[in-house]
């Protein structure tokens, strides 16, 4: 018999992007994008045009590059949203328009302000407005999880009327239990006379640690789109993790009615890439993605699995994509071969002065280091679009001091708005000081709220990889610095971070936007 398709909606670059600090500018999340067409997910949801410039243009950006999955963007039900949305999705081979308005008690209340029929009025004008735009709309009532399921009959059954090809029921808040989540998608399944008209989504947050759990009952119960994200990224707590919906309903096909056309091998490498784009690491005991998801400790499991590996692995590794650091290339290779395996990776240059800067990093890191693998030339390219951003502060030179006994010091000379500017300090160790050196000459007064390393590859001579989380009046910026050296990987990273504090681009916040 064969089996229903799951829609995987992967929504990295919009809800992903709301997790504090996890902002992406429009090149990284082409590079994402690409990285999930190579996952095969069916549709990407690029972002929320009419947040910001930069949102638009990040969308446009996503859609032209794209071409096997749907692409889509999302707005408030508003004709001005969705006029945008329409406008930045004019390049997509197959556009989608998410459009969405709370339908809880509180939210209509408290929120939009809005009685229940009025809300009924602005869902139906809207999807009728996008349709003007495409023929593949969806609608969210927001908050779903916690609305009346009589409105939501009444909401979902009129945008059906109006167009909606996709009716995805959040639960925006992480607030509904598997059993009930489950048994309200099928009851609005089969209580909606037009339902048979769209296919049911569901988008779970994270609070109540029951995203994915909330979403595979849904599953269940009918659903056949998961909205999620790689890593389980998102507002608050996150989204569903992508990674473990996939892989659930992969490895309990025998419970599933249905299956995904997910290509599983590029999990990880998707996995790592955001990771490295957003700065937020994934922790080692994670499914699926975490370094130790397939590693056994406790010697009964070593030895049950060299005996026999499904004693205590229901998943193979390297089906997930997980793999031995591969040489990809060295000091050797030639400007063709860095070009093709980039390509591999799906990084294309638009000009060959953009593919002879790129080369010439890659022979400078390669006299560092003997062997690069894929890790080092995600980095390298990470490295190359950071500094493209960072219009207003680079950094020179910096020198550490660290003698045993000593109290650490650094120099840095910072080239801000083209001026040279020298910075000492001292601190508790060599990346205190920099740091300090850094403040001493920006006076940002921002506050350090994380600091992370985090090895790209193994051996002593990995590269490091720096993340800064800045603080600065309700503003949260991640900065990214790679470096063989991880002071230097560390100053980069800081600089990084102001440059994108001091950057005007301020995202609106669709959920929290006035309607
Ligand atoms: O969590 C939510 O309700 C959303 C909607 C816009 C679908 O992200
Ligand atoms: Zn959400």
């Amino acid at each position: 018999m064969s089996k229903d398709p799951l829609i995987i909606f992967d929504t990295t670059l919009r809800d992903g992007e709301q997790s504090p600090g996890a902002s992406m500018n429009r090149d990284e999340k082409v590079r994402i994008a690409k990285a999930l067409e190579r996952l095969r997910v069916d549709v990407i949801e690029a972002g929320f045009p009419a947040a910001s410039p930069g949102d638009f243009e990040a969308v446009q950006a996503v859609a032209s590059a794209v071409d096997d999955c749907r692409v889509c963007g999302l707005a408030r039900a508003l004709a001005q949203d969705i006029d945008r949305a329409g406008e930045a999705l004019k390049a997509a081979r197959q556009p989608r328009i998410h459009t969405f308005i709370a339908t809880s008690p509180i939210h209509m209340e408290r929120k939009l302000r809005m009685p229940p029929d009025q809300v009924v009025e602005r869902a139906v004008a809207a999807v009728k407005h996008a349709r003007r735009y495409t023929d593949d709309v969806e609608f969210s009532p927001e908050d779903a999880g916690r609305s009346e399921e009589d409105f939501l009959c009444r909401i979902i059954e009129a945008v059906i009327a109006a167009g909606a090809t996709t009716i995805n029921i959040p639960d925006t808040v992480g607030y509904t239990l598997p059993h009930e989540f489950g048994a309200l998608i099928a009851r609005l399944i089969e209580r909606i006379p037009n339902a048979d008209r769209a296919v049911f989504s569901v988008h779970c947050h994270n609070d109540l640690g029951l995203a994915v759990a909330n979403s595979l009952a849904a599953v269940l119960n009918g659903a056949r789109q998961v909205e999620c994200t790689i890593n389980g990224l998102g507002e608050r707590a996150g989204n569903a993790a992508l990674e473990e919906v996939v892989m659930a309903v992969r490895t309990r096909q025998d419970v599933f009615p249905c299956d995904t056309r997910i290509n599983t091998r590029e999990i990880v490498p998707c996995s790592k890439l955001v990771a490295s784009i957003t700065g937020f690491p994934v922790q080692p005991n994670k499914a699926i993605v975490g370094a130790n998801a397939f590693a056994h400790e406790s010697g009964i499991h070593q030895d049950g699995v060299l005996k026999h590996r499904e004693t205590y692995e229901i998943m193979r590794a390297e089906d997930v994509g997980w793999k031995a650091n591969r040489m990809v290339l060295g000091k050797h290779s030639g400007r063709n071969a860095f070009r093709t395996r980039m390509k591999e990776l799906g990084i294309e240059f638009d000009t060959e002065e953009a593919l002879n800067e790129a080369f010439a990093r890659f022979k400078e890191l390669a006299d560092k280091k003997h062997e690069i693998f894929d890790e080092d030339l995600q980095a390298l390219i990470s490295e190359q679009i950071l500094e493209a951003e960072a219009e207003r502060v680079k950094l020179i030179a910096l020198h550490v001091c660290a003698d045993t006994g000593e109290t650490p010091k650094a120099k840095v000379v910072l080239k801000v708005d083209s001026e040279e500017k020298t910075g000492e300090a001292e601190g508790s160790g060599v990346v205190d000081a920099t740091f300090k050196a850094i403040e001493s000459i920006l006076n940002t007064g921002a506050t350090l709220l994380l600091y992370s390393v985090n090895a790209i590859t193994t051996g002593t001579d990995a590269q490091g990889e720096v993340t800064v989380r800045l603080e600065k009046a309700g503003r949260i910026v991640n900065g990214q610095g790679a470096d063989t050296d991880i002071v230097i990987a560390s100053a980069k990273a800081y600089v990084h971070a102001v440059n994108r504090l001091l950057s005007p681009e301020a995202r609106k916040h669709p959920q929290a936007a006035d309607v």
